[in-house]
């Protein structure tokens, strides 16, 4: 049954929730938000709800012209596009898919860490060039299993990243802001003593103001030439210039990113590196992930409207 809320929606998303917002909702849909701009100054004041994908998020300036709106459905985990003060401060409800996509995102992460370590995807080129077997032989790679897994954020993800190591028979110590009581993994105050501790370091934390440039170039020299940088939070979280000094120079041994600060733009120096594997922000992009976190935006938004309280709600920290 359609209720009588309006909704906009800006970005592309999964048949579940489109189909879902076209059936209960008035809904109007742009792929992004340049496409959305006219609609919103003459319409704006119209809307009850705005649904975007987390990329998008959404500023003051946007709730301002949508001034009736009363929740934001983030399409993500991940709200560091969304301000969260100003939606606070006109009583918007902020949503996010977090649980369901943890599992695909630590799959991801292990497959960026096996993938550089393993050169996966420069052999693969090797072998598509028919260099096989030719001279030289493939160089010799670096082994996961045993090795010492550095875990920066020990949240949802990063606690299904360390299941992944367990698996592999890792060491693994994190760093966060705080310990986390009751973990078996060892707290490692200072993150550059996590970096020089580990082979492969790997990227779980929340983006926004709090984590900008947290992998900086001393973390990074602290990594080592024979540490490896694993992102699949936020490009923010990394000094992207300093990264890719440092893959340049040899500085660090190599990184398996799916992040990048100006997505979907990749720095041009990354391009032409064999010591990095590089993915288009797609670790929850699998049929089944991308649907559950369709359908919980969608339930969120029905829960709300139905009887007031939404389902995963994001709050100021
Ligand atoms: C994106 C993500 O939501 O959950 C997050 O925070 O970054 C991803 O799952 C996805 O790429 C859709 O924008």
């Amino acid at each position: 049954m359609k209720l009588p809320q309006k909704v906009i929606q800006i970005g592309d998303l999964p048949p579940i929730l489109e189909e879902g917002l076209v059936e209960h909702f008035t809904t109007h849909k742009f792929s992004n938000p340049q496409e959305a701009s006219d609609f919103i100054d003459k319409h704006g004041s119209e809307i009850d709800a705005l649904v975007a994908r987390s990329v998008f998020g959404a500023d003051a300036a946007l709730m301002d012209r949508l001034p009736n709106i009363k929740i934001i459905g983030n399409f993500g985990v991940g709200y560091d596009q969304v301000d969260l003060r100003a939606a606070a401060e006109r009583d918007i409800v902020v949503t996010n898919t977090p649980d369901v996509l943890t599992e695909c995102v630590a799959d991801l992460a292990f497959g960026l860490l096996i993938s550089i370590a393993r050169q996966i995807g420069t052999s693969d080129r090797f072998v598509r060039r028919k260099a096989w077997p030719g001279q030289p032989v493939y160089p010799l790679t670096s082994s996961v299993h045993k090795k010492k897994l550095g875990i920066v954020g020990l949240g949802r993800i990063g606690q299904a990243i360390a299941a992944r190591g367990a698996g592999f028979g890792m060491e693994m110590r994190y760093h966060n802001r705080n310990p986390i009581p009751g973990l078996e993994q060892a707290y490692e105050a200072s993150l550059p003593g996590l970096a020089e501790w580990a082979d492969y370091l790997v990227v779980a934390v929340v983006g926004g103001s709090g984590t900008d440039k947290l992998i900086n170039a001393e973390v990074l020299k602290a990594l080592g030439p024979s540490g490896y940088l694993i992102n699949i939070a936020r490009g923010s979280v990394v000094d992207e210039p300093a990264l890719v000094r440092a893959l340049v120079n040899g500085q660090i041994a190599g990184a398996g990113l799916d992040v990048f600060v100006n997505e979907p733009q990749v720095p041009d120096e990354l391009l032409d590196l064999d010591n990095v594997v590089l993915t288009p922000h797609m670790a929850s992009g699998t049929h089944e992930t991308r649907a559950a976190m369709g359908d919980l935006v969608l339930q969120n938004l029905l829960s709300f409207f139905k009887t007031g309280k939404a389902l995963t709600l994001v709050g100021l920290a």
